[in-house]
This record gives structure tokens, sequence and C-alpha cells, in this order.
């Protein structure tokens, strides 16, 4: 059974003018030097236009810095783009690819996702394939089956616990208030862990962290870090706080 450490990571979204970001990430990387219990990865996500800022700010803290999404190609003529190795040039360890904000508004496919994937890949960044079920798609019954189909399609075969973490995000928990119980959530989570192995093999597959996402927040995360298959979270609106950051992040169980 491997021991996998948890990560806790703050998905900003396209939240932070300069200077709450610089305060924000001020605010989390003092967390992060100044206190002890540090049996977790934490990192921050913000948009592109802050990332220099904040890498500045979090320089030292050993709090990890990542962005939101990237193209596939390394550079060339894709306007509004930005490529994997233009945020590993900019200080990023991590990128959030396949996000359900971005399969809904960008009109992203898992094969688009996978290729993205890749391209992180090659630029040493570490991938957070996203997955999850919509509303509907829960109500009839289709939650495994559809990230099963996401798992696969969207995870590329070079995929390991070096280079890949998968986010489960049900889609109808995204800021909504709404979570999936924990009972849903495991039952997911050892699915999904269930096809990476088929994909990957067992090691991998039992190496590799699987965050929960959607609505967690510091009353509900101890629960939910507990879960045997989740080793971490992705938060959005509660990591616009660094206290409720903080207070997720203190709800890991210690390794
Ligand atoms: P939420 O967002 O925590 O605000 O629900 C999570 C996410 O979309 O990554």
């Amino acid at each position: 059974m491997s021991t996998r450490r948890p990560l806790i990571a703050g998905n900003w979204k396209m939240n932070g003018l300069r200077s709450d970001a610089r305060a924000l990430a001020d605010e989390v990387g003092t967390l992060r030097k100044n206190k002890s219990h540090g049996a977790f990865d934490l990192l921050i996500c913000p948009p592109f236009s802050v990332i220099e800022t904040v890498g500045h700010v979090i320089d030292g803290t050993g709090v990890f810095l990542g962005a939101q999404d990237c193209h596939t190609a390394e550079k060339g003529a894709h306007t509004g783009d930005i490529s994997a190795a233009m945020l590993k040039d900019a200080g990023c360890s991590h990128v959030i690819l396949g996000h359900s904000e971005r399969r809904t508004n960008h009109k992203e496919t898992d094969e688009l996702v996978e290729q993205k994937a890749v391209a992180a890949h090659s630029e040493g960044l570490i991938a957070i394939i996203c997955v999850g079920e919509t509303e509907a798609e829960r109500e009839n019954g289709k939650t495994l089956d559809v990230v099963t189909a996401q798992i696969k399609d969207s995870v590329p075969q070079g995929a390991n616990a070096d280079n890949t973490v998968i986010a489960y995000e049900p889609v109808w928990a995204i800021g909504t208030g709404k979570v999936a119980t924990p009972n849903d959530v495991q039952n997911v989570h050892s699915d999904i862990r269930k096809n990476l192995a088929a994909k990957l093999g067992q090691e991998a597959a039992d190496d590799i962290r699987i965050l929960y996402g959607g609505s967690m927040k510091p009353e509900n995360a101890k629960e939910l870090l507990a879960l045997p298959d989740v080793d971490g979270g992705l938060i959005g609106g509660a990591a616009l706080k660094a206290e409720d950051f903080w207070a997720i992040a203190q709800s890991c169980p210690s390794l």
C-alpha cells in the first residue's frame, strides 16, 4: 500500500488583480512557512496575469505554483493561448487540465485534454487532469460510465505518480455548495483507481493522487480527506480566503 502525500490545490479561477493576488499569496505562503503540521503539499493556481507576481511572493515558502490551462503546442500562431513551456518558464510546476469549466465553456474534449497533458509532461509539469459528471448524468445513473470514459480518454499512456494527479469534480458540486456524500466520493475514487490500474498498471494506479473537488470547505474537508482513496482537494471558492484554504489543509490526515 503506497503512502500518497495529500495535495491541497487552490484553483483561483478568474480571480485576482495584482494587489489581491499578492496579499492572498503572501498569507498562504506565511502560513505554510510558519506552521508545523505540514504533511501535505500546498499548491496555488492563479490566473496567468499574476503567475509571476505570485511566484515571487511564495518563493522559499514551500508552496507550489500552478496554472489553470495550457495549449498542446510548444509555441506558434495560437492567439490568446499559453504553452506548457511558458508556464514552466514562469515558475510553474503544475497545470490544471480539463476543468469542467473549460470542457463546457471552451468545448474541450477528452482527446484535447490528453494532448494537453502530453504537452505538460514534455515540459516536466505535473498535469492535474479533471473529470466529473454533470447533474443530469448523475441522475441517470451514469456517473461511473462518464468518469470511466474520461479517465480512459483524457489520461495519456505515459502518466504516472510523478507527472499526473487526477481531480474528481462532480460538475453539480462546483461552486454550488452541494457536496457529494462521502460514500459516493469513495466509490467514484476507487473506481477511478481501478480504471487507472487497467490503463497504467497497478503500481502507477496505487501511487497516483486522486483529489476531490466541488464545494470543499473547512466544515466538510476532514470527512472527505479521511476517505481511503481521497488524496487531497482541488479547492475553488474556499481557496480565495487564506484562512479557509489553510483550515482545509490542516484537515489532512497525518501520514
Ligand atoms: P469550488 O470549485 O470549490 O468553488 O466548488 C472547485 C473547482 O472548480 O475546482
